[in-house]
C-alpha cells in the first residue's frame, strides 16, 4: 500500500519532469525539425535515492556502509556522485515506470544482461586512468570481464578495495584455478600466509608488460622486495640480469628455493657438459644411488650441489668471484 502510494507520487513527479523536459526539446527550433522526438525516446531522468530505496531498502542495508555510500551521502564532489544510486546504476525514472524491462537500468550482474562495456563505462566515468590507465585493450577487458567480476560495490565482502571475496587472491581464484594449485606447492611466495597478494605483482586492470605484470620487467617486479638480487654486481650472472624466471617459477614450485628444476640438472641445463669441468662431473658412477653400491659420489651432486662451490649464483662483487665461488 505504502508502495502503491509513493508510486504514484513518483509517477506523478515523472509525468511533470517529463513534461518539462519535453517543453525544453520542443521549445528550440532545431530540436522541433527533428523527425522523431516522440516522448518514448526522450533520456531517462535521475529520480533520486529516496525513489530507489521505496523497492530496494534490502539492498541498501550492507551498501549503507561502503565507501560509496558515505562519499555520495555525506560529501558528494559532484552532480553525479550526488544521486547515490544512480550514479552507477543510470537515471532510473524508466526503469521506475517499468521494473521488468531490462533496458530500462543499468545492471551489473550476469542475469539481467546489460553489455558489459556499458556497466565499465559506468565505472570509468569516475575511475578512469591511474591503475586504470591500461584497461582499454587489456587482457582482461579483451576477454569482457566487467568490473563487478572482481568488485561488489554493493557490501563490505573484503576489509578494502570493495571485492566480491574476502581477499584478493580469492577473487582471482574464482577464475584462476590452476594459480590456486601452484600456491599450493611445498615452495610457494607467501601469498597463501598473506604475506602479499597477486596485486604485490600484478596489475589486474592492466599494464604494458605480459602478463598483466605491475612493472616493466620480471625483474623490475622482483627487485623492490629483494633488492639484494638487483646488484649492481662486478660478475654478473647472465641469466640473472635477463630474466629471473630463468630459474625460479614465480608461483610456485616442488623443488627447494621456487626453482623451476632440480639441481644440478637446473645449471646443466644451459651449462653444457661439453664445455669446461661441467662435462666431467655427474657421471653415472658418481651419483648417490652408485655412491651404495661402493662407486665414489661425487661431491658436486650433494647439498647444494654445483652451489656448494658457485656459491654467489646471483652475482658477485668478489674481485676474483668470476666464477661466483665467492
Ligand atoms: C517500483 C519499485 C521499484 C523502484 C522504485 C525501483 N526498482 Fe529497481 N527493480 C524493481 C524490481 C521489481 C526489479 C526486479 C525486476 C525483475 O527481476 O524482473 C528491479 C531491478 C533492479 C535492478 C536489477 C537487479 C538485478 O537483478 O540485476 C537494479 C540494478 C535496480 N532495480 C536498481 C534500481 C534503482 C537504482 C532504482 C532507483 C532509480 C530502482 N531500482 C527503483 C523495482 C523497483
Ligand atoms: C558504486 C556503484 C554502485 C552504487 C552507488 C550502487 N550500486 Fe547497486 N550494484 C552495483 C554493482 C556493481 C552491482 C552488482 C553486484 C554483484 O555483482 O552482485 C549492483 C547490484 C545491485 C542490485 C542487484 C543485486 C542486489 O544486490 O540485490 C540492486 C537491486 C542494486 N544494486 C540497487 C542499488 C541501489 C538501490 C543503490 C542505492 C542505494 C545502489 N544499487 C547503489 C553498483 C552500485
Ligand atoms: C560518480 C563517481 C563514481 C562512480 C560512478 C563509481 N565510483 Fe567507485 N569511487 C568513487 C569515489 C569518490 C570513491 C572514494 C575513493 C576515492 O576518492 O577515490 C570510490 C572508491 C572506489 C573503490 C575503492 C574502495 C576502497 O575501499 O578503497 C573501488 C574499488 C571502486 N570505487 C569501484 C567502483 C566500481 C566497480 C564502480 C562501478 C560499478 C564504481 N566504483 C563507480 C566514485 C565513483
Ligand atoms: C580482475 C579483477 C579486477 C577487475 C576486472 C577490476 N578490478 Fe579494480 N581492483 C582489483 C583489485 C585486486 C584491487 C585492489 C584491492 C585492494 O587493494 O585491496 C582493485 C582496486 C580498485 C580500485 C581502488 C584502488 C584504486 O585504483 O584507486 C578501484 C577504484 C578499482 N579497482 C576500480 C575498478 C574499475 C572501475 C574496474 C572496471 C573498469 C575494475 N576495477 C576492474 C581487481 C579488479
Ligand atoms: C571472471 C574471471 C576472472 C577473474 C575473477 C580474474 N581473471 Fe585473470 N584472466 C581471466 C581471463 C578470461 C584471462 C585470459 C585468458 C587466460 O589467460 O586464462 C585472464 C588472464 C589473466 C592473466 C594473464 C594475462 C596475459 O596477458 O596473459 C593474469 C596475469 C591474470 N588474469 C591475473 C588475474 C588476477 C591477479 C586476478 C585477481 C585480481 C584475476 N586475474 C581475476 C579471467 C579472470
Ligand atoms: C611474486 C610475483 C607474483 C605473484 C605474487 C603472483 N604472480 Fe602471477 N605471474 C608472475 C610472473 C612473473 C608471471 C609470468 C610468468 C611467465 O612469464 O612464465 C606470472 C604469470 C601469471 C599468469 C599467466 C599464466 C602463467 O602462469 O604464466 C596468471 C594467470 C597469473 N600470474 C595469475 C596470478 C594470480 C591469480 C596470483 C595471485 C593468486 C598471482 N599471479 C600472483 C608473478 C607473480
Ligand atoms: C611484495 C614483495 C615480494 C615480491 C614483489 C617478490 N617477492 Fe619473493 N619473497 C617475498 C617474501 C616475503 C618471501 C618469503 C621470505 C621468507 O619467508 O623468508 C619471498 C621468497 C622468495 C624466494 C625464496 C622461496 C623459498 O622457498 O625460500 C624466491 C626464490 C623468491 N621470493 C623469488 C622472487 C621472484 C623471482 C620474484 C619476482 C617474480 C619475487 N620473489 C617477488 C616477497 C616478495
Ligand atoms: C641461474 C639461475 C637463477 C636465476 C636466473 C635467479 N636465481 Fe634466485 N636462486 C637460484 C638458486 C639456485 C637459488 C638457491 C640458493 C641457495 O640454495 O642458496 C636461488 C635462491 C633465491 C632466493 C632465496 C635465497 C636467497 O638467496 O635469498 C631468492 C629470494 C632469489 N633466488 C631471488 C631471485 C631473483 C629476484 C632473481 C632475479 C633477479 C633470481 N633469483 C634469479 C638461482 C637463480
Ligand atoms: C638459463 C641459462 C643458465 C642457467 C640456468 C645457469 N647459467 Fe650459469 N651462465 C649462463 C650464461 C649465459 C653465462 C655466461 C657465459 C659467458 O659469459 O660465456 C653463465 C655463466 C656462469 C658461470 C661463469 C662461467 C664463465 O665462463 O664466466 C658459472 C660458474 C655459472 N654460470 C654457474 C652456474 C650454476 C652453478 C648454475 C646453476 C645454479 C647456472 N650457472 C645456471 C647461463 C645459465
Ligand atoms: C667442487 C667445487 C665445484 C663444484 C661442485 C662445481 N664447480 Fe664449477 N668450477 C669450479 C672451479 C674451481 C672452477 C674453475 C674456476 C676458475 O677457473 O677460475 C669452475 C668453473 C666452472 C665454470 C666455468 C668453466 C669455464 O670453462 O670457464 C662453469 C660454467 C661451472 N664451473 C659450472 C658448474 C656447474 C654447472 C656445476 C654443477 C653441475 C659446477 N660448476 C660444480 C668448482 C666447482
Amino acid at each position: 500500500m505504502r508502495i502503491q502510494n509513493s508510486l504514484c507520487i513518483i509517477r506523478a513527479r515523472l509525468a511533470a519532469v517529463a513534461a518539462v523536459t519535453a517543453l525544453a526539446l520542443f521549445g528550440s527550433p532545431a530540436m522541433a525539425a527533428a523527425p522523431e522526438s516522440a516522448p518514448e525516446s526522450a533520456p531517462a531522468t535521475y529520480v533520486g535515492e529516496k525513489a530507489c530505496l521505496q523497492c530496494h531498502e534490502p539492498a541498501n542495508k550492507h551498501f549503507g556502509h561502503t565507501l560509496h555510500a558515505k562519499v555520495f551521502r555525506l560529501n558528494p564532489k559532484n552532480d553525479t556522485e550526488r544521486q547515490v544510486c544512480e550514479a552507477c546504476h543510470g537515471p532510473g525514472s524508466k526503469h521506475v515506470s517499468k521494473v521488468d524491462d531490462k533496458n530500462f537500468i543499468i545492471s551489473f550482474t550476469r542475469e539481467w544482461g546489460t553489455p558489459i562495456e556499458k556497466q565499465n563505462t559506468q565505472c570509468l566515468q569516475c575511475h578512469k586512468g591511474g591503475q586504470r590507465l591500461h584497461w582499454p585493450g587489456s587482457t582482461h577487458a579483451s576477454n569482457k570481464l566487467g568490473c563487478s567480476d572482481c568488485h561488489n560495490p554493493m557490501a563490505n565482502a573484503s576489509a578494502k578495495g570493495l571485492l566480491k571475496k574476502a581477499s584478493i587472491s580469492e577473487t582471482c581464484y574464482t577464475c584462476h584455478q590452476q594459480q590456486r594449485a601452484e600456491f599450493k606447492k611445498r615452495s610457494h611466495m607467501p601469498v597463501p600466509e598473506g604475506k602479499m597478494s597477486c596485486e604485490d605483482c600484478h596489475n589486474p586492470h592492466g599494464s604494458t608488460t605480459k602478463p598483466l605484470l605491475k612493472a616493466d620487467s620480471v625483474n623490475e617486479v622482483c627487485y623492490p622486495c629483494h633488492a639484494e638480487k638487483r646488484g649492481p654486481f662486478l660478475w654478473e650472472h647472465a641469466p640473472v640480469r635477463e630474466n629471473c624466471i630463468n630459474c625460479h617459477s614465480p608461483h610456485g614450485s616442488n623443488h627447494d628455493k621456487l626453482l623451476v628444476s632440480s639441481r644440478p640438472q637446473l645449471c646443466q641445463q644451459c651449462h653444457s657438459p661439453s664445455v669446461g669441468h661441467p662435462g666431467q662431473f655427474f657421471r653415472n658412477d658418481q651419483t648417490a644411488a652408485s655412491a651404495l653400491i661402493g662407486g665414489a659420489q661425487s661431491a658436486r651432486v650433494i647439498g647444494r650441489s654445483c652451489q656448494n662451490c658457485h656459491t654467489q649464483i646471483h652475482g658477485s662483487n668478489h674481485p676474483s668471484g668470476a666464477r661466483f665461488q665467492r
